[in-house]
C-alpha cells in the first residue's frame, strides 16, 4: 500500500487527478473506475480543467461506477447517474456509450448485478479503481459485515450510511434504503485502486482500514492485500495513523527514486 499523506483537500483532489491523467496517458482506453460522493468531486473538477486546459483526452476511456441507489430513477437529482453527469461526463468528451452505472432497479436485481459483472469482464476488467471511504469504513455500497469475496448485489445500508447521505436529500425519510454495489471481490480485481479521503470524520476509519486487522467489518481493510493499492488523504484525515512519520519518509525516499 502507498499511503500518501498531503495538506488539505484540494492538494488531495489534484494528487489523485495527476494519477489519473498519468494512467490515461499510458492507457487511452483505460478503464476506470468510478466513485460517488462529496470526496471525490475536487478530482472530477481538476479532470476537468486538464481535459479543457491540457487536452486530456477521455474519448477512448471506459469507466463503471461502484454504485447507485436502488429505487431513484437515473434522472432524480440524487441518483448517482445525475451525480457522475453533472460533477464529470458533461464536461469531458467520454462517450455516453463507454458509461457504465448500475441500474438501482430492485425488481431485476440479479439480471442487473450480473449483467454489470458479465460487461465488466467484456471490457477487460477495471484498470484504477477509484475509491471514496464512509464513516464506518466502508467502500462502495458494501457496508460492515459484507464478504469479502462479494460480487456486485443490492446492500441494506446502515443507519450511519443513510445518515451521512441524508445532507443531499430534503428529508431523512427520502435516503434510499438499499443500494446496488460492486462487491469486494470485484473491487478486488481492479489492476489498481486509489482511495481518497479527506477530514476529521474520516480519521477512524482510515487508521483503521491502513493499520487494523483485514475485516469484514471495515470493508476498506481488504486494500491491505490489493498489491497496487494508492491512499490519499489529507493531514485531518491521517492525524491518528500510528506509522504516519514513516509513510511521509517513504515518499520522499520513493520521490528520490523517481528523480534518479
Ligand atoms: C457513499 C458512497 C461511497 C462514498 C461514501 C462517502 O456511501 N456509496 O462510495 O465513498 O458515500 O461519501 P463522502 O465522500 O461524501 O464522504
Amino acid at each position: 500500500m502507498r499511503v500518501i499523506i498531503v495538506k488539505d483537500y484540494k492538494e488531495m483532489s489534484r494528487r489523485a487527478a495527476e494519477v489519473v491523467a498519468n494512467r490515461i496517458g499510458k492507457k487511452p482506453d483505460l478503464v476506470l473506475g468510478l466513485a460517488t460522493g462529496s470526496t471525490p468531486v475536487g478530482m472530477y473538477s481538476e479532470l476537468i480543467r486538464m481535459h479543457k486546459e491540457e487536452g486530456l483526452d477521455f474519448s477512448k476511456v471506459r469507466s463503471f461506477n461502484l454504485d447507485e441507489y436502488c429505487g431513484l430513477s437515473s434522472d432524480h437529482p440524487q441518483s448517482y447517474h445525475y451525480f457522475m453527469h453533472d460533477k464529470l461526463f458533461n464536461h469531458i468528451n467520454i462517450r455516453p456509450e463507454n458509461i457504465y452505472i448500475p441500474i438501482g432497479d430492485v425488481e431485476n436485481a440479479n439480471i442487473s448485478c450480473q449483467w454489470y459483472e458479465k460487461k465488466i469482464k467484456e471490457e477487460g476488467g477495471i484498470d484504477l479503481q477509484i475509491l471514496g471511504i464512509g464513516r464506518d469504513g466502508h467502500i462502495g455500497f458494501n457496508e460492515p459485515g459484507s464478504s469479502l469475496g462479494s460480487r456486485t448485489r443490492i446492500k441494506t445500508l446502515t443507519k450511519e450510511t443513510i445518515e451521512d447521505n441524508a445532507r443531499f436529500f430534503k428529508k431523512r425519510e427520502e435516503v434510499p434504503l438499499y443500494g446496488i454495489t460492486m462487491g469486494l471481490g470485484t473491487i478486488s480485481e481492479a489492476r489498481e485502486c486509489l482511495l481518497l479521503a479527506s477530514g476529521t470524520n474520516k480519521t477512524e476509519a482510515i487508521q483503521k482500514s491502513i493499520e487494523g486487522p483485514v475485516s469484514a467489518e471495515i470493508t476498506a481493510s481488504l486494500l491491505q492485500l490489493h498489491p497496487r493499492a494508492i491512499i490519499i488523504i489529507d493531514e485531518e484525515a491521517s492525524q491518528n495513523l500510528r506509522q504516519k512519520d514513516y509513510y511521509r519518509y517513504t515518499e520522499k525516499m520513493a520521490e528520490k527514486l523517481e528523480r534518479k
